[in-house]
């Protein structure tokens, strides 16, 4: 096995390579389909050419990278994460698809040292949103891409936008104000606010910076009773409803069951989301 390169966020290393890898790797088809429908937006928006070699940033247990491998399949995808755990089932389940072209590394993507301008294109599908340094991460993962090479990432926008979100706050709050991570720190809105993200990618030395809303709901179950069994298991939902008394926790947990039946459609248990599809280019070199 290879000796992980050095780490810079080691407090994420500890979460992600810890307790919230394994909670995810446990349910990584469940996690996997809560993004169907963002994911499917991603895959139409976001163009991989045959030859593509693709950089995945925080690609967990693998999806994204295996859905890229099989687009760029004379090409490569190099997947990296924090997490061994997830790097481990990524690793099974891409072997389980016979594909060859995919490799996955336990790296920290803000300070590993990538090969320089070896990549076409760097995704990351909700991998980018944990830097402790971003400026410092992004001027990394720039330099890992070719000259005209592009960035595509998914992230999420603020609290407030995410339904899904805010139900489950506004639940197991029971009372309590609950604070959220403000936007711009490490975790979920990291790359939430419009203009500090596209001052960011600029700074790191990319252009042409886009951000596109998207607004796709997430697919938290087939029903009620399923999307309660994922949500009820969720590392936010048990740490949110911590340090509640008995009575008023299961009070807390029962509303927030209830107030599933109201997203539930014929095609499962979806609640509104919204993402940011982040794209940019690093500059082609001049002709001059
Ligand atoms: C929300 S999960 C998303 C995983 C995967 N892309 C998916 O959509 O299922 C975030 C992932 O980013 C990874 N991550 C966070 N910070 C990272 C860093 N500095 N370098 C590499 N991976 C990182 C975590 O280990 C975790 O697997």
């Amino acid at each position: 096995m290879t000796q992980m390169t050095a780490i810079a966020n080691t407090e994420m290393a500890a979460v992600w390579d810890g307790e919230e890898g394994d909670g995810w790797t446990e349910n990584a088809d469940r996690y996997d389909a809560t993004d169907r429908y963002i994911g499917a937006r991603f895959e139409r928006e976001v163009p991989i050419e045959p030859t593509d070699s693709v950089l995945d940033v925080g690609c967990g247990t693998g999806k994204s990278s295996r859905d890229a491998a099989r687009r760029a399949h004379h090409g490569s995808v190099l997947g990296v994460d924090l997490s061994s755990r997830m790097l481990a089932d990524a690793r099974r389940r891409s072997e389980l698809e016979g594909l060859t072209n995919l490799q996955f590394l336990q790296a920290d993507a803000q300070v590993h040292p990538f090969e320089p301008a070896a990549h076409d294109l760097a995704v990351s599908v909700f991998g980018a949103m944990f830097f402790n340094d971003p400026a410092a991460a992004f001027a990394n993962i720039v330099r890992s891409l070719r000259p005209g090479g592009r960035l595509a990432m998914l992230s999420w926008r603020e609290f407030e936008h995410n339904e899904w979100l805010t139900t489950i706050f506004e639940t197991l709050a029971a009372g309590r104000e609950l604070p959220t991570p403000p936007p711009g720190s490490p975790g979920p809105f990291g790359l939430a606010d419009q203009d500090a993200v596209a001052n960011l990618l600029v700074r790191a030395g990319l252009t042409d910076v886009e951000l596109l809303r998207l607004d796709e709901p997430i697919w938290i179950g087939s029903d009620v009773d399923d999307a309660w069994a994922f949500l009820s298991a969720m590392g936010l939902v048990r740490g949110l409803a911590e340090g509640l008394d008995k009575d008023t926790k299961q009070g807390a947990l029962d509303s927030l069951r209830d107030r599933l039946a109201a997203y539930e459609t014929p095609d499962g248990v979806l609640m509104g989301s919204a993402a940011w599809l982040i794209t940019a280019q690093r500059p082609p070199v001049s002709r001059n």
